[in-house]
């Protein structure tokens, strides 16, 4: 139901300096995989097939990233190292990709309403690359997209954080209207500490209703002197509904060193190195199938 999914990556990823000088944070491989890469198999899981992205100054290597590389595809032809490219080439396939430049880094609400161009009148999904979410049965888009149907509205994903971690946040207030759904009635933009409204921090991953748009673009810039989304999802909080969901699974901030590395040790463990082993007892198993 939903198609279009927008990845605003045109910041400048300040917390990861140096790495993120000249390298996009959305391009952080976690174990051999970027950042955004992880996003987009997790929105064509969720039924998505056009991914756009809001990209900036100095961000080519996302465009080259989507598409083909004859040169290095003829020169791993017929090697054991073509299968590494395997996965990509299959995303690729599966979605189609478009881009648009934020000129000037003025906010996320900014960078999303950049975005209007690409995913048109729509409702559309947002992930924040950096915030990578990962699951035992289902991604956390298939999960809002899910829900989406049901109430058709805009759906932010919160997690519980611990409270002297809310100054990082936007944070939401609401009622529990079913297990984990909030009717959001409140939201504040990274609050001074001891004055959140709750522990419940929207993570980077939204539904939003095309609306959304004009709400943004009769936003003032708030905190930071950025136009933030929450201070327009909060006008569409009380003019209409916004949701907010608990998701399950985990997600990792990526964007900071100490997040990154988690996510690092966790993907590791718990998906490159078993989808190695699988891949291994796949080959012997052929191996044994051709000797018989
Ligand atoms: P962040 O604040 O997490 O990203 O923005 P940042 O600014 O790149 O990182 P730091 O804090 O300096 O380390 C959340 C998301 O919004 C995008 C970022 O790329 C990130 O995915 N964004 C932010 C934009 O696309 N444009 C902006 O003007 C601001």
């Amino acid at each position: 139901m939903i198609k279009h999914c927008l990845f605003p990556a045109a910041g400048y990823g300040t917390r990861f300096l140096p790495a993120t000088k000249s390298m996009p944070k959305e391009m952080m491989p976690v174990v051999n995989k970027p950042l955004i890469e992880y996003g987009v198999e997790e929105a064509i899981e969720a039924g998505m097939s056009s991914m756009c992205i809001v990209t900036g100054r100095g961000k080519h290597s996302l465009m080259d990233h989507f598409d083909k590389n004859y040169e290095l595809e003829h020169q791993i032809q017929g090697t054991n190292k073509e299968e590494l490219l395997d996965n990509i080439r299959h995303t690729i396939d599966s979605a189609d990709f478009t881009y648009i430049r934020q000129r000037e880094m003025k906010g996320l609400g900014h960078a999303i309403l950049t975005g209007r161009e690409l995913v048109g009148d729509k409702p559309f999904a947002v992930v924040l690359a950096d915030d990578l979410c990962v699951h035992e049965q289902e991604g956390v888009l298939s999960q809002m997209a899910a829900l989406y149907k049901q109430f058709r509205c805009s759906i932010v994903a919160v997690q519980e954080v611990p409270e002297d971690e809310t100054h990082k946040y936007g944070v939401i207030k609401g009622e529990m209207i079913k297990d984990n759904i909030i009717r959001v009635d409140d939201m504040i933009e990274k609050p001074e500490q001891g004055t959140a409204p709750s522990n419940l921090a929207i993570i980077g991953r939204y539904i939003l209703t095309p609306d959304i748009f004009e709400l943004i673009e009769a936003t003032e810039p708030g905190k930071g002197g950025e136009i933030q989304i929450t201070d327009a999802l909060l006008k569409q909080a009380k003019s209409g509904c916004v949701l907010a969901y608990k998701f399950k699974g985990k997600r990792f901030d990526c964007g900071s060193v100490e997040g990154y590395i988690e996510a690092t040790n966790y993907c590791y463990e718990n998906v490159y190195a078993k989808d190695k082993q699988a891949n291994e007892l796949g080959k012997q198993s052929t191996h044994k199938e051709s000797i018989a």
